[in-house]
């Protein structure tokens, strides 16, 4: 199975109708009960959105608002010294606040006159078809709940700082917004699993962890880097190898660490070249010749 299985906590709903969100044993919340309950109640409130209604609202306490301050204050430092130009563009169009947890309707009603994109809430994995394609649409599937306060540098899964600070910021900029629209129409396009597999990591590689060259260094546009303040200080240190559709297809990662290889484009125009004439016409014949006689980076060590 897909790697992305692993780091969404399980979502049960009990016979009273009570929901329950499983977290891993090393999860930093895990023994925490008050965060339990709230992940549980936000869980709830993605089962109950019906699609095409507004996102109904979480309401967030002063913990996880605090979080989010200091998460947002110690990223803003840090993308100014190591995100990609057009990445701060899009952060500058976007406007998010830097002191409470936007609300996911708000982030969509910012994003949509700038890219057309809105957000949608998850409670927990969204099938890979699933979560891809719509993004042809210009929507965005999105976890709703903080990472714990114990550990706010960095954690195991996906939540609303990641989604929305590592990516409204980029579907803010018209640039990444059409590439992140191209891979959903690749996602949809091919048939074979192995085919959405392929895609799926190469956008891994690339609007997940992606890196470009710029004025002489290495600036990430990846929003799994752009997330975490504590592995944006990291990935100049990584094993950043060429853009390769091949490699970045065939190359498997491990979803609870830092990234230890990553994909530098030689620009932004190589990354929509490259990756975006890819997925622009991709289909399962193509991939297979991709895939054929691959050899996948060397990950770990
Ligand atoms: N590590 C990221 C952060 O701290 C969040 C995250 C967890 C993530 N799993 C991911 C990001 C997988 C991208 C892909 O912000
Ligand atoms: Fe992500």
């Amino acid at each position: 199975m897909f790697e992305e299985a692993q780091y969404f906590a399980p979502v049960a709903t009990g016979d009273d109708g009570s929901v329950v969100v499983e977290l891993a044993a090393n999860h930093p919340g895990v023994s925490d009960p008050v965060y339990r309950a709230r992940r549980n109640a936000i869980a709830e409130i993605a089962l109950r959105h019906t699609p095409g209604e507004p996102v109904p609202a979480a309401t967030y306490t002063e913990q996880e608002h605090a979080v989010w301050a200091l998460v947002s204050r110690e990223l803003a430092g840090k993308h100014r010294r190591y995100a990609a130009a057009e990445y701060l563009h899009g952060c500058e169009r976007l406007g998010l606040p830097a002191d409470r947890i936007p609300q996911l309707q708000e982030v969509g009603d910012l994003l949509a006159p700038l890219t057309g994109f809105r957000y949608l809430p998850a409670a927990g994995l969204v099938p890979l078809r699933d979560f891809y394609g719509v993004l042809a649409d210009g929507y965005f599937h999105s976890t709703q709940y903080i990472r714990h306060h114990s550990v706010p540098f960095y954690t195991p899964e996906p939540d609303v700082v990641h989604e929305v600070i590592g990516h409204a910021n980029a579907l803010a900029s018209d640039r990444f917004a059409a590439l992140y629209r191209l891979a959903g129409a690749a996602a949809r396009r091919v048939e074979t699993e192995e085919a959405l597999e392929f895609i799926s990591k190469v956008f891994w590689f690339t609007m997940e962890f992606g890196v470009l060259a710029e004025g002489g260094e290495d600036r990430a546009y990846g929003a799994g880097i752009l997330s975490s303040y504590g592995e944006v200080e990291e990935f100049r240190g990584m094993d950043i190898l060429p853009l390769d559709l091949a490699v970045m297809g065939t190359t498997t990662y491990d979803i609870t660490k830092y990234q230890d290889v990553l994909f530098r484009a030689a620009s932004l125009s190589h990354l929509e070249d490259v990756v975006g004439g890819f997925w622009a016409t991709c289909d399962d014949e193509a991939v297979f010749r991709l895939t054929a006689g691959a050899v996948p980076a060397r990950v770990g060590s």
